[in-house]
């Protein structure tokens, strides 16, 4: 029988949420399990994850309905508020991510949450031993389940499993601050394969491999036990045909072309979309937009900026404390700058649809996309992928890891206010061959590099690891034979006619 591939994700593709008359399954927009959606990866694959509810807002049925309306290839992972408040909001999100992303002053440590993170590490695995075969392919995405990989492997050890890391793998002085660092690294070593967007993360995770457990490695492979374990660069695409298709739909032309009608004829609409998210660099990005104001009268009335901040992780505090603190700076700057016919920013505080989006990617002029950090950024690939004829210009952080392929756009150190505030002024006033140039150099990077690329490379090189495993173990058979054939003639003559 073929080898499945079952994905394994914090999130399914869909959210469930009860509603009036029974549950109500929403496709979700945005995020790692969209993307991960979109590769396609064959028409048995499976899918493990949390349909984003908890467990206490369904009744048993209901939990039940979720499971059916799921259909065959999504099996939902439930889990109760004290589960989500512990590993999702607790270990993941207070404490992961904020480390990660070079952020220790808001990391909160507290071994409450890391009971919770090791226990739905747990109950994701009972779900995946459930319907894995042993000879299956497991391909385990993100922070939320760094453990999980070695859970696996304890129960399936021959499967073939894959863990791939969305967000930044820190230096190994930031990694080590992490009470259970060395639990962390024995969960990834699990894996035969661990990928990272960029070369840099894998060389953190190779040094904090190095320091915390002693295991030495030659050009990312590493002797685990008796296992060989690899880590490599994979970085994540985007799906580019999906986004010029899109651009021919009759509903997005219309979209546009309302869209438009907005803004004040000759006014440059800067595009700003991020989920709100402290390392997105939003407060930072409208310092800069201020100061550019203030810098470039001849601009001012003829630029609006559009910032759409996704709402996320509204229950953690941090986030809440943000949402005040970026609404404030945006009625301060509109007060300021605006006239009674001129608005600088646009603000809105929503998600959009697949179709909606393409829509704003078209429509901007600029996407101002600065990240005080970030494990790879695909706003930025959608809106290039979402400009076939070449116009409109990228100004991108270099704390992205797109801007390691993305180096045609105006990249910038998003702690520099005064930098980013001029690379606004130069993307706005760059002659249009030359943003040109410069969209269609990257968007031959990312049509060649696409989403089904990413997903194939993974899987081929997760393969390739596991028969160089195979062919050792079968040579690591044959030296212990090859040992007792050493003991049992070193027992005397006789022995080696019992062989
Ligand atoms: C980041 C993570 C993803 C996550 C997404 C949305 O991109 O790497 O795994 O799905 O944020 O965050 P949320 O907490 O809403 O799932």
């Amino acid at each position: 029988m073929a080898r499945k591939i079952i994905t394994v994700s914090n999130r399914l593709p869909v959210s469930a949420s009860p509603g009036a008359k029974g549950v109500v399954l929403k496709r979700n927009i945005g995020g790692v399990a969209t993307g991960i959606d979109s590769a396609n990866l064959g028409a048995d694959a499976l899918w493990v994850g949390w349909p984003g509810v908890s467990s206490s807002e369904l009744s048993p049925g209901r939990t039940r309905e979720v499971s059916r309306l799921a259909g065959p290839g999504l099996c939902p992972v439930f889990l109760s508020d004290t589960e989500i408040g512990g590993y999702y909001n607790g270990f993941c999100n207070s404490t992961l991510w904020p480390l990660f992303h070079y952020f220790p002053q808001f990391a909160e440590y507290d071994e409450r949450f890391f009971d919770a993170y090791r226990k739905v590490n747990e109950k994701f695995a009972k779900t995946v031993l459930k319907v894995a075969g042993k000879d299956d392919t497991i391909w385990v995405h993100d922070y939320h389940l760094m453990l999980l990989p070695s859970l696996l492997r304890e129960r399936l050890p021959d499967a073939e499993i894959g863990f791939f890391l969305h967000i930044p793998f820190p230096s190994s002085e930031v990694f080590r601050m992490l009470p259970g660092a060395a639990e962390i690294l024995d969960g990834l070593l699990g894996a035969d394969l661990v990928g990272f967007h960029t070369f840099d993360y894998v060389r953190h995770f190779a040094e904090s491999v190095r320091r915390v457990k002693r295991i030495e490695n030659s050009l990312g492979v590493f002797n685990v036990g008796s296992r060989l374990v690899k880590a490599d660069m994979f970085p994540m695409g985007v799906d580019v045909k999906k986004f010029s298709s899109a651009l021919r739909l009759a509903s997005v032309k219309s979209n546009i072309r309302k869209n438009s009608h907005l803004f004040p004829a000759n006014c440059r609409v800067i595009l700003s979309i991020d989920r709100l998210d402290y390392t997105k660099g939003i407060d930072k990005r409208l310092e800069a937009y201020d100061l550019f104001l203030r810098e470039n009268p001849d601009w001012r009335g003829k630029t609006v900026l559009l910032l759409v901040a996704v709402p996320s992780r509204s229950e953690v505090e941090r986030y809440k404390t943000l949402r005040s603190k970026i609404e404030r700076t945006v009625s301060e700057i509109n007060g300021k700058w605006g006239t009674m016919n001129w608005e600088p920013i646009k603000y809105l505080y929503r998600s959009f649809s697949f179709q909606g989006m393409v829509s704003l990617y078209a429509l901007a002029d600029v996407l101002f996309i600065t990240p005080i950090r970030d494990g790879m950024n695909l706003i930025a690939k959608e809106y290039v992928a979402s400009h076939p004829e070449g116009r409109g210009a990228l100004i991108l952080s270099e704390m992205a890891g797109t801007s390691r392929e993305l180096g045609e756009a105006f990249i910038v150190n998003p702690n520099d206010i005064p930098a980013t505030a001029g690379a606004l002024r130069v993307a706005l006033e760059t002659p249009p061959a030359e943003r040109r140039r410069r969209m269609e150099a990257m968007r031959g990077r990312l049509t060649r590099y696409d989403l089904a690329r990413w997903a194939h490379d993974f899987l081929d090189k997760l393969r390739a690891t596991k028969r160089i495993q195979s062919a050792m173990s079968s040579r690591a058979l044959s030296k212990k034979v090859a040992g007792e054939i050493v003991g049992k003639v070193g027992a005397g003559k006789n022995s080696i006619a019992l062989l």
